[in-house]
């Protein structure tokens, strides 16, 4: 969506994969949904160095309104939950430099039971939400059928053009047609849409994590064209920090979302997270490639009998990033190739390792080398031609 935002994959903290439809602040006050909660999310974000790193967008998701519309038909927030109300906590999260994201349905109910936006009340959806100082709306697509949707999506994406407010939108659409063409036309979503859910929702396990970048990779030919500054295939939240995810895995998040230039929205609890969950999120090398302005989606380059995967994206000023990846569960594989073997083209190249943070000597295209990946772990580099790193290093 050509709306000037989100020209490179947006970034920030949503609350649903961790935070769900906890509603029961009186027993469950840390964990469930209420302004609080994205008050301290907002805190954290802004205090402990997530702000400067990209991550600026505080996103609510379902269970946040009351059951019922108000008297002139708008939406509302619980108001034992939201008593300050969305626009209170929209200047709180502005007011620290960050953005809003706020979350509705184009059905007749939310997937969790709150009120759905209908055809008829799209436009003052959009209204409220401007009036509120919402930055970002994800749009889910629950209780609605094909016809609904296909006139929905595309009139929510001009009524909230059509408010004064710039507001990122998120669009479910795909991920309730299957994903794929004829039922999906990934040339209209990218036109109304500035990011978009192509498949299921993520869970807390590595199972998941594994099911989403498979079918991210087996349907890459339809998908990975349809990426591109303003418009971003979503696979979901990173649940780096969570219950789930080793360290190997959570670094095979986030190098595979990474060079899949995918929103990088984490929801786990950042009051609490642990020192080597945050690194691996505040890596900056992986955010760098991530948010590279060429905007180009990456691409599995190989799949291996042996269960390595190696992952290719181009980026800006020739450089590029690989991923080498083991769906292994034995031991660390010593991967043998070579930049040639890799489609590289002649010529030296100098080697940023983005975990181990090393700096690899000169490695010449014909070089073959060795990587040891660990099982359901990866290897993250971030590769620039010889020349150029001198120039970047005399800086
Ligand atoms: C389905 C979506 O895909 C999830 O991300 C989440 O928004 C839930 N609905 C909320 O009910």
């Amino acid at each position: 969506l050509d709306n000037g935002l989100m020209r490179t994959p947006p970034m920030g903290w949503l609350a649903w994969e961790r935070f769900r439809c906890d509603i029961d602040c009186d027993n469950d006050p840390q964990n469930c949904i209420n302004e609080v909660l994205f008050r301290d999310m907002a805190d954290r974000l802004a205090e402990d160095g997530w702000r400067e790193l990209g991550y600026v967008y505080v996103n609510i998701d379902d269970c946040w309104s009351s059951k019922t519309r108000d008297a002139k038909g708008r939406l509302q927030p619980d108001p034992k939950r939201f008593p300050g109300g969305i626009a209170k906590l929209a200047r709180y999260v502005h007011d620290r430099g960050l953005k809003l994201g706020i979350y509705g349905d184009m059905g007749t109910y939310t997937c969790a039971g709150y009120p759905g936006t209908t055809l008829d009340t799209i436009e003052t959806d959009a209204q409220t939400f401007a009036e509120w100082g919402i930055d970002m709306l994800k749009l889910d697509g629950c209780f609605s059928n094909s016809s609904v949707q296909e006139q929905g999506y595309p009139l929510m994406s001009k009524a909230l053009n059509a408010t004064d407010r710039p507001i990122g939108y998120s669009c479910s659409w795909p991920c309730y047609q299957g994903g794929l063409p004829p039922k999906v036309n990934y040339t209209i979503l990218g036109e109304i849409c500035n990011l978009w859910r192509n498949y299921g929702d993520i869970e807390d396990s590595w199972d998941s994590v594994l099911s989403i970048v498979d079918w991210f990779t087996d349907h890459q030919d339809i998908i990975q064209p349809a990426a591109g500054p303003g418009h971003w295939n979503d696979p979901d939240m990173l649940i780096i920090g969570d219950y789930g995810l080793s360290m190997d895995q959570s670094r095979s998040q986030m190098a595979l979302w990474a060079i899949m230039a995918a929103p990088l929205f984490m929801s786990s609890d950042l009051r609490t997270i642990n020192s080597g969950a945050r690194a691996i999120l505040q890596n900056k090398a992986a955010i760098a490639i991530n948010q590279d302005p060429l905007g180009i989606q990456g691409r599995r380059l190989i799949k291996e009998k042996s269960g390595i995967d190696v992952f290719w994206r181009p980026l800006s000023n020739q450089a590029s990033a690989l991923v080498f990846f083991s769906r292994r569960t034995d031991m660390p594989y010593r991967y043998h190739t070579s930049l040639k073997a890799l489609n590289y083209t002649k010529g030296t190249y100098m080697v940023y390792d983005v975990f181990s943070q090393k700096v690899q000597p000169m490695l010449k295209d014909t070089t073959d080398f060795v990587v040891s990946i660990n099982p359901t772990g990866v290897v993250m580099w971030y590769v620039f031609p010889a020349a150029g790193w001198q120039v970047v290093g005399s800086n």
